[in-house]
């Protein structure tokens, strides 16, 4: 059968990340993986085109798709766009809530190569392994009511933080399930101690864990969890937040492995449709200067393949052929230690391409 993938580049280094998972999709292909890749596109550069972040093109596109890569969105800009509907972002938030992708899986792995371009100290990070698991299309991303109005005279801004059970339960299943295949370990991150939004959280993960008795649940506030992140991080196995509190945790959590240009996710839906994508951003400062780390968009192709697409050998492929070009020395400028000389987007694409061909 053959898999529908969506390619969406996005804004800034999205573009030429995306040109190097295309030439391994490709090379992808080659070896023997049927798939039909189709291309759209999202954010500002949508925006540009079509006065729209997410045209309805690109989300029927999306919708018939199996599975979807996509670069980043945003930028300078786009940033003083008044509508905030919009804002290149709107693109993806709105590809997130279409497509019911409530399952973010961030991995925070650090590839032993790696360790000593964290910011942490070695002994600290070495072995690290953990996973994200945060909800992505509820709370206060996307609670009604929402807005900037007068009220006594006086502008006030306002969002509403809000979860229904189902919502929480159904998080918190893929969270089990995923600790259950892991080290079996949970912590669930909430700020119980003032939003009652989250006590209702935690009081739903404590059902669920009784079905769950083989792995061990753990709560631990949002301020403390980021305090945890940086001061032990090798504690956490699998963790599970909101929306939020998610997308804060996971900017920390892939520093810690040195770069956030490593590492991918994953978004899922209730039917295993899924959007892949780099952690990272668009990264407009170094947009178009052949600096990016394409690495995070090549392990995403590689995300995808495994959940997505069921083709866990052509997955691990990719996986040791960036471990080979970590072994080889081959650094871009982000993943770099001092002294080590760096390459850039295209030659880092030739690389893992060069070592993906030798692994046949
Ligand atoms: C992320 C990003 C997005 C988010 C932005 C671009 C809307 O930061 O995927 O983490 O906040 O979810
Ligand atoms: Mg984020």
């Amino acid at each position: 059968m053959t898999h529908k993938v969506l390619l969406l580049p996005g804004d800034g280094i999205g573009p030429e990340i995306a040109v190097q998972a295309k030439r391994l999709l490709h090379a992808c292909q080659d070896a023997g993986l049927d798939i039909d890749i189709d291309e759209a596109l999202v954010g500002g550069a949508a925006y540009d085109a079509h006065l729209d972040p997410l045209p309805p093109e690109t989300l029927q596109k999306a919708k018939a798709a199996d599975a979807i890569l996509l670069g980043a969105v945003g930028g300078p800009k786009w940033d003083t766009l008044e509508d905030l509907s919009k804002r290149p972002e709107k693109g993806l938030l709105g590809l997130r809530k279409n497509l019911g992708l409530f399952g973010n899986l961030r991995p925070a792995m650090l590839y032993p190569q790696l360790a000593s371009a964290s910011s942490l100290k070695p002994e600290l990070v070495s072995g690290l392994d953990i996973m994200i698991v945060r909800e992505l299309t509820g709370g206060i991303y996307f609670g009604q009511p929402r807005g900037i109005e007068v009220r006594d005279g006086q502008r006030v801004g306002f969002n509403t933080y809000i979860y229904a059970e189902s919502e929480i339960e159904r998080i918190g299943r893929v969270a089990f399930e995923m600790a259950r295949k892991r080290g079996k370990k949970l912590c669930s991150v909430d700020k119980a101690n003032v939003l009652e939004v989250t006590i209702l959280w935690r009081e739903v993960m404590n059902r669920l864990a009784q079905e769950y008795m083989d792995v061990e649940l753990t709560h631990m506030y949002v301020d403390n969890a980021a305090m945890q992140l940086v001061r032990e991080p090798k504690q956490f196995d699998v963790v599970v937040t909101g929306n939020m509190f998610g997308d804060i945790l996971s900017d920390a959590a892939a520093m810690l492995t040195g770069s956030i240009g490593m590492l991918p996710s994953a978004s899922l839906n209730e039917s295993g449709q899924g959007m892949y994508e780099p952690c990272h951003g668009s990264a407009p400062d170094i947009a178009g200067k052949n600096l990016a780390n394409p690495l995070a968009m090549m392990l995403s192709v590689a995300m995808m393949l495994r959940y997505s697409l069921a083709e866990n050998a052509m997955a691990e492929r990719i996986e040791a052929a960036v471990g080979k070009v970590l072994d080889d020395g081959l650094r871009t400028a982000d993943i770099a230690s001092e002294g080590m000389q760096t390459i850039g987007t295209d030659a880092m694409g030739d690389a893992v391409l060069a070592a993906f061909a030798q692994q046949a």
